[in-house]
């Protein structure tokens, strides 16, 4: 791992995660915990609420693969998934060779044959398994991909990160995804769910866990609590974000060799 770009950090559950120098900010919550938030607010509720036999998911992004490795690790336990495919986009090469030797908690161990084949080949297989590691933009990816049942929105913040926020985003992944897809975030923001409301989601409250609760956006309706987009846009002043309006600090990313 090179310490001038990231920096160790360690998490309330006893997992370690990093610190982008490029993004200022931590590729999880260090209050929630790494592996505790990769498990409660994406992995957990996607696979409670989809429930088939063969599952296409997107990871947006790869970054540590936290959200891949829990799920390979969810669906041990679990013999009525069939097949799982995941398909994930990561423009930072740099992190994902740092990743080699990388401390993952004792749940994750395992999977690190598997995380070793995805940086060496960029693909998996196995008999249930196949993953797909892009390395390009996650805006780009998006398009190739058709009836995705799971996407774990997981990139840096609105604040830091806004170009995998905005409304013509997630249009690309409504569209993307199959008739009941859902969508899973830690984002609780505002513009973030007027966002998701304009490109045809409903939205939901993630049911409470241990760790702070984020926001599941579906093509059709769910069992959880609804969110009232109409008075919530009664009542305030912020706007979805949008393509031509925001400030993309990864655009040097996206357009030269993918290295931070
Ligand atoms: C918060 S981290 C993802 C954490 C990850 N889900 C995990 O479990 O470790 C966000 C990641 O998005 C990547 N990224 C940022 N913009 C991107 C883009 N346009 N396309 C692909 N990857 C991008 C960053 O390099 C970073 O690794």
């Amino acid at each position: 791992m090179r310490l001038s770009e990231y920096e160790l950090c360690s998490s309330s559950d006893g997992s370690f995660t990093l610190y982008s120098k490029h993004y200022g900010e931590c590729y999880h919550s260090l209050k929630d915990g790494a592996l505790k938030e990769a498990l409660a607010k994406h992995v957990t509720p996607a696979f409670e609420l989809v429930q088939k036999p063969h599952v296409r998911i997107l990871d947006i992004c790869f970054g540590l693969g936290f959200n891949t490795l829990a799920t390979l690790y969810h669906i041990q336990a679990d013999s009525r998934i069939e097949r799982v495919e995941i398909f994930t986009p990561e423009l930072d090469q740099l992190l994902l060779k740092g990743l080699l030797d990388f401390p993952y908690p004792r749940e994750l161990e395992p999977f690190r044959p598997i995380l070793h084949e995805l940086i060496h080949q960029g693909r998996y297989e196995d008999d249930r398994v196949r993953i797909e590691l892009y390395i390009g933009d996650a805006r780009e990816y998006v398009h190739h991909l058709e009836a995705i049942d799971i996407v774990y929105q997981d990139p840096f913040s609105p604040k830091k990160n806004p170009i995998l926020w905005t409304v013509e985003y997630f249009e690309d992944l409504y569209r993307a995804m199959s008739g009941d897809g859902v969508l899973t975030t830690y984002s609780v923001a505002t513009p973030v769910r007027l966002g998701l409301d304009e490109a045809g989601f409903l939205l939901y409250e993630m049911p409470a866990r241990e760790v702070r609760p984020g926001t599941i956006a579906a093509k059709g309706p769910l069992p959880l609590k609804p969110i009232d987009m109409e008075a919530k846009r009664r009542r305030t002043s912020a706007k979805a974000l949008r393509d031509d309006a925001v400030v993309d600090p990864t655009y040097n990313l996206r357009h030269s060799d993918g290295q931070t």
